[in-house]
């Protein structure tokens, strides 16, 4: 076998064989294929695509790359796991109210999160502005806090499907992100190695997601849920509307604010409506049919797990958040009806303003981002704040502002926003 070979195969339109992936996987992962070779058989693949065998066996090669945890009762776990995993979005903060809230209604969530790169944040990012909070625990601890709490969110570790990290890395700077394929594959190669039981995939749909159109939302999510069931982890997915930002908040202490707000039973609709949504999809995959997650929020029992799982990670969940330094308002220019509110441009204006990072390295700001005022479909009054934008560094202000320039739009006609709810599909 050599890597030319498994490169001229695909850049034929050609199928890869079982035995081609397995060991172009291997050998990448072992440094034998060289990283420009993966990064064309990547463009190949990115240009003519694979089939539904070659995802899937592609999918088990990186996840036979490392190592699989195990959650089943032989690990002493006595629930049921059920877990979510989201294509990422602008003010996607839903993780942190729907752990505990799951948990809080019977089934073991092992949330193995990531941090932020470009305009979407990370979960990691979020939790890691709460004084003390702690995203790196040895499996002991994981299993532990897992035990103790009914949930964990924290980071995941080099051993799971380690091909993968090698693969995106490289994707990531070659121009072959956007393939529907390496992405299923990426995404349900660490799922299926952390070993749950159940999972719900929230694919974005819109101008701050992956996935701009809804038929390419669709064969994501369906090549995902193929992937779960050719694996035995029961799978569904919905599709989800990302053309606005999710909730009132784009930021990071920010986002934690309005995660507890939910989880005291209050928070903005829409983040309670598909916080509720996607528990009720991981309640029922995991078997719990009776539970009643609306109950467990109004209850108060998800904010006491929620408490129990910070403060087993060093966090104090009762300690104020960072604010950061400066504020500046964006004030509405007109008096209509808000149409438009960009997710994409307020995720970027939010990463500018220091909310996220550019290069892996590069650390974010706790109370950087932005808060809304307004949502689409909203009346509002020129002269009255829209956007209230947050940064230690207020240099960055105007190129934050820039990023918002074409962002909004308020007419005086009636509104055109959506008048269907944030769920869109369910693909199962
Ligand atoms: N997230 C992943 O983990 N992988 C991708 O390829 C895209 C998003």
């Amino acid at each position: 076998m050599d890597a030319i070979s498994v490169i001229r195969t695909k850049r034929d339109r050609g199928e890869l064989s079982d035995a081609q992936i397995d060991w172009v996987i291997d050998a990448y992962t072992r440094g034998v294929v060289a990283d420009e070779q993966m990064s064309s058989l990547a463009m190949a693949i990115l240009l003519n695509g694979m089939n539904r065998r070659e995802i899937s066996r592609w999918t088990a090669a990186m996840i036979a790359s490392g190592e699989r945890m195990d959650f089943s009762a032989a690990s002493g776990l006595t629930r049921p796991t059920a877990d979510k995993h989201s294509t990422g979005g602008v003010g996607d903060k839903i993780t942190l109210p729907l752990a505990p809230l799951v948990a809080a209604c019977g089934a073991a969530v092992p949330q193995l999160s990531g941090r932020g790169l470009g305009h979407t944040g990370g979960t990691l990012d979020k939790l890691e502005s709460i004084p003390g909070w702690r995203a790196l625990l040895s499996n002991e601890e994981m299993h532990a806090v897992l035990g103790d709490a009914g949930a964990v969110i924290c980071a995941a570790g080099d051993g799971l499907a380690p091909a993968d990290k090698k693969l995106y890395a490289l994707r990531d700077v070659t121009g072959t992100v956007e393939s529907i394929p390496l992405i299923a594959s990426s995404i349900m190669s660490k799922k299926i190695a952390e070993g749950t039981g159940a999972l719900v995939l929230d694919v974005k749909v819109g101008s701050g997601a992956f996935m701009k159109t809804l038929d390419d939302a669709r064969e994501l999510a369906a090549t995902m849920v193929g992937l779960g069931t050719d694996h035995g982890v029961r799978t569904v997915a919905l599709l989800t509307d990302m053309s606005t930002p999710l909730g009132l908040t784009a930021g990071n202490a920010l986002e934690v604010r309005e995660s507890v707000e939910v989880l005291a039973g209050g928070g903005p609709a829409d983040v309670v409506e598909l916080t509720l949504a996607l528990a009720r999809e991981m309640l029922d995959a995991a078997g719990l049919k009776d539970a009643d997650p609306e109950r467990a929020l109004a209850d108060g029992s998800a904010m006491d797990v929620w408490r129990r799982m910070i403060g087993a990670q060093g966090g104090d969940p009762g300690a104020p958040l960072p604010v950061a330094r400066e504020q500046h308002v964006v004030t509405a220019p007109a008096t209509g009806v808000l149409t438009r509110l960009d997710a994409y441009g307020v995720g970027v204006a939010a990463w500018r303003l220091g909310a996220g990072r550019a290069r892996k390295e590069d650390p974010v700001q706790a109370g950087a981002g932005i808060e809304l005022h307004a949502k689409p479909g909203a009346p509002v009054t020129a002269g009255q704040p829209l956007l209230t934008l947050h940064t230690d560094t207020p240099e960055r202000f105007d190129y934050a502002l820039q990023a918002l320039a074409d962002a909004y739009e308020i007419t005086d006609g009636p509104s055109d926003a959506p008048a269907h709810g944030i769920v869109l599909e369910r693909v199962a």
